[in-house]
């Protein structure tokens, strides 16, 4: 059985870096990609990160908590970049061939994720570091595959 378990797991290795290999760190233009970028992502992404910029406990006595209505906002935000991330894992709109791009799409479903549940739980400590986390995951994905400009 250990054997078997090897080799299935060495024919996905070789199977996925060559399936990658040629294909790795293609950047834009990805115009589908640039469409839910400009239309949702932008908006969504920079309400959250104010809110979440507010809300941060490491404001000390600056910090402002957002009101039902913010958290509500946060929650829906935060419930658009989750379903964008899950685009981005599609084959109609991602390069779900590439490691790198996956990698990042997959940081950005569980970051999303995890600002909706810091908003409904209204936990503003949780909602800042997801906030961070997903913010690293913008520039990570940007670096590799949005062309600099
Ligand atoms: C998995 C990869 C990936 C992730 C994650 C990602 N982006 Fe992008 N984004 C892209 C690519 C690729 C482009 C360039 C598309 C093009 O111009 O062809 C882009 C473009 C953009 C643009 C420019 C749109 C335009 O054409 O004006 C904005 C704004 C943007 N992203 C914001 C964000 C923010 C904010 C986040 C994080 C919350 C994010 N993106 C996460 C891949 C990603």
């Amino acid at each position: 059985m250990p054997r078997t378990a090897l080799f299935l797991t060495l024919a996905m290795l070789g199977g996925v870096s060559s399936a990658t290999a040629a294909k790795l760190d293609h950047p834009s233009p990805m115009p589908k990609v640039a469409v839910l970028m400009k239309s949702v992502v932008d908006k969504a992404s920079t309400d959250l990160f104010n809110r979440a910029g507010n809300a941060d406990p490491a404001n000390g006595a600056d910090q402002i908590l957002p009101d039902a209505k913010g958290w509500a906002a946060i929650a829906t935000d935060a419930t658009r970049l989750k379903s964008i991330a899950l685009e981005l894992q599609s084959p109609k709109t991602g390069k779900i061939g590439e490691v790198n791009w996956m990698v990042q799409a997959r940081a950005m479903e569980s970051a999303s994720t995890a600002a909706l549940h810091a908003a409904v739980a209204r936990n503003p400590g949780a909602l800042a570091q997801a906030a961070n986390d997903l913010s690293d995951t913008c520039s990570a994905c940007h670096a590799v595959y949005k062309k600099q400009r």
